[in-house]
């Protein structure tokens, strides 16, 4: 399994040859072409997540896995879609992902109902990965971490709209997971953060910080 940071809260894991993307917002990478995407996932309809996704999903004909009213919205734009709900796992060619809650705000960029936010569980090849989406410090990741166990979590750190690195920090001791990928920071101004403090804060609480170069 390969994970590859594309900027702000979008990756792409590679697993025995198969892609799947998470949360397209491509701006920090602009010569990125996807290649055997067979699965995207979207957290929420903020065009900072949303991104290309129903473009990918257009062009490489990848199914956009989102809660039902975020779903219904791409399948309108003419994407293909899964729609789902929180609560139960669902089976990929790749392995299987659950979307769990996130506290945050949801709309399409049209401005319409857009269902509520999630974060993702994922389990390939033996290992849990769980990407956060946006959301602040919540007692669901006290549940996520008993029931899921990850092994790497990924955690906005920015502030102003997500959890900040203090919250974030907290998240980790809750989650449980060993290696702690940072995102959503240093994108725009109104989320720039001192990514020494995150590392040092993070080792200080037992785990490993693997802050990702983009395209890394
Ligand atoms: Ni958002
Ligand atoms: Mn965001």
């Amino acid at each position: 399994m390969n994970i590859k940071y594309l900027g702000h809260s979008a990756f792409e894991i590679e697993t025995n040859g198969k892609n799947i993307i998470i949360d397209p917002f491509l701006v920090c990478v602009p010569n990125y072409k996807p290649k055997n995407i067979y699965n995207i996932f979207v957290t929420h309809g903020h065009g900072d997540h949303l991104g290309s996704a129903i473009e990918i999903s257009k062009t490489t004909g990848a199914p956009i896995t989102a809660i039902f009213e975020l779903a219904n919205y791409c399948a309108k734009k003419g994407a293909k879609t899964i729609d789902v709900g929180l609560g139960a796992w669902r089976d990929y060619s790749w392995g299987r992902a659950i979307p769990v809650p996130a506290f945050h705000s949801n709309s399409t960029p049209d401005g319409e109902y857009a269902g509520i936010p999630c974060g993702f569980i994922f389990e390939i090849e033996g290992q849990t990965i769980y990407h956060a989406g946006d959301t602040c410090l919540n007692s669901e990741m006290k549940v996520i971490g008993e029931m899921y166990q990850p092994d790497i979590a990924m955690l906005p750190i920015g502030g102003k709209y997500t959890m900040d690195i203090e919250h974030a920090v907290k998240a980790a001791e809750w989650i449980g997971a060993t290696v702690i990928i940072p995102m959503h920071y240093n994108t725009f101004d109104a989320i720039k953060v001192e990514i020494d403090d995150f590392e040092r804060q993070i080792r200080e609480v037992g785990k490993v910080p693997h802050v990702m170069k983009i395209g890394e």
